[in-house]
């Protein structure tokens, strides 16, 4: 299966990368004009994540999370240094990377590694990671390479490992966007894709109190 909307995958990734290269390395670059529910997003996250770390058996350890997608360390520094002892982000933006060694002040030593690679070329680690977050990234990459990085994905966790993603949603079928040159698809196509990936969903949410004129955005956590 190829994402039905992507004609031309070359441009489609191209264009992608033009775009963001003419973007501003700051919150509101990362939020498409939207830097002021950074807080509201970053405070649900945390509370979606950290009921997989109560005590039991299954719960994730702390050690390493991947922050995909990364841009300038939004999330690697308000939910993911907070929580895990290091973080690696890969990103595709060489300028977003550059920047968040200064964005993450101080904690941003515990960042093993800056990876510039797009996902649909990166292979995670196996066996590394407790959490794999992806963030308003998804819509860059076709559905064969987002499936195929998802398997990667899963193959790149520890025991007891998710993987996460968070993004926009569209209400019915897939949207492309040509001035990011991404697409937006609806929930059922996402899960179709997950579960093409051998992942298999543990809890589901959609954010609350965002804007109302912006696309509906869910939390899936999977492994
Ligand atoms: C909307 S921003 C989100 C950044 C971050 N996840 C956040 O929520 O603050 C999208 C990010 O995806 C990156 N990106 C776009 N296409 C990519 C690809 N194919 N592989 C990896 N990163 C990509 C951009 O450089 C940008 O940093």
């Amino acid at each position: 299966m190829t994402s039905e909307v992507v004609e031309n995958e070359l441009e489609f990734y191209s264009k992608a990368e033009k775009y963001w290269k003419d973007v501003p390395a700051t919150v509101d670059g990362m939020r498409g004009g939207y830097g002021h529910i950074s807080s509201i997003d970053i405070n649900s996250s945390r509370k979606f994540l950290q009921r997989f770390m109560r005590d039991g058996s299954n719960r994730i350890g702390t050690t390493r999370a991947l922050d995909c997608g990364a841009g300038i360390g939004r999330i690697t520094k308000r939910l993911l240094l907070p929580l895990f002892k290091t973080v690696d982000m890969v990103d595709v933006t060489e300028d977003f990377l550059t920047k968040a060694k200064s964005y993450l002040g101080e904690e941003g030593r515990r960042v093993r590694n800056y990876f510039c690679c797009g996902l649909q070329d990166f292979s995670p680690e196996p066996n590394t990671y407790d959490v794999i977050w992806i963030q308003w990234v998804i819509g860059h990459l076709t559905d064969n390479h987002l499936s195929d990085f998802l398997k990667r994905c899963r193959a790149g966790l520890r025991p007891n490992g998710i993987v996460v993603i968070k993004d926009n949603m569209a209400q019915e079928g897939v949207i492309m966007d040509d001035v990011d040159s991404s697409v937006c698809r609806d929930l059922d196509v996402v899960r179709k894709i997950i579960r093409r990936a051998g992942l298999y969903v543990l809890a589901e949410e959609r954010q609350e109190n965002f804007p109302d004129e912006i696309y509906h955005v869910y939390t899936l956590a999977m492994r």
